[in-house]
């Protein structure tokens, strides 16, 4: 368990699985890269100024998510806040093999899913897709 990626979506299920990332790291001295995904905004060009407001107010909520984690992982050898835009599995799948993670951590729910499917669309991507191991928090 060299290399952790731990998905985040600023949800309290994927709180809950960067609590479960940071004691998996600690114990095994990997390193750990949290990543979150900006996911495309499908409007019109006519929203154009709208849909970059919205981009900009993202980012900078997801960039202030990234720098809390930052500090209460202070103690850890090694960790790295990535953050991409794009479709949230295929970014998140496409980072696993770029850091050559041993292992995905994601919550099982995120912000926006119906509680009463298993596992969120996002997460069952991943596990159906990864290459490597996944460990699926549950809420
Ligand atoms: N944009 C994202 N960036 C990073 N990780 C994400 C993102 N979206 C989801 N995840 C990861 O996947 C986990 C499950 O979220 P998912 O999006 O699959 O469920 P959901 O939001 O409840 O349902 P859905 O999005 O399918 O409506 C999250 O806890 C998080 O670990
Ligand atoms: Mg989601």
């Amino acid at each position: 368990m060299k290399k952790i990626l731990m998905a985040h979506d600023g949800s309290k299920s994927s709180e809950k699985a960067l609590k479960k990332a940071l004691q998996v790291a600690e114990t095994f001295g990997s390193s750990l890269t949290v990543l979150s995904v900006i996911p495309e905004l499908y409007l019109t060009e006519l929203m154009a100024l709208d849909r970059a407001r919205i981009l900009d107010t993202m980012t900078k909520e997801t960039r202030g998510m990234m720098e809390k984690i930052k500090a209460k992982s202070k103690h850890l050898k090694s960790l790295k806040t990535v953050i991409r835009q794009g479709d949230p599995a295929d970014e998140i799948l496409k980072t696993a093999e770029k850091i050559k993670a041993d292992v995905i951590i994601t919550g099982s729910h995120g912000r926006h899913g119906a509680q009463r499917f298993l596992l969120g669309s996002v997460s069952s991507k991943i596990v159906d897709h990864a290459e490597c191991d996944v460990l699926v928090v549950k809420k």
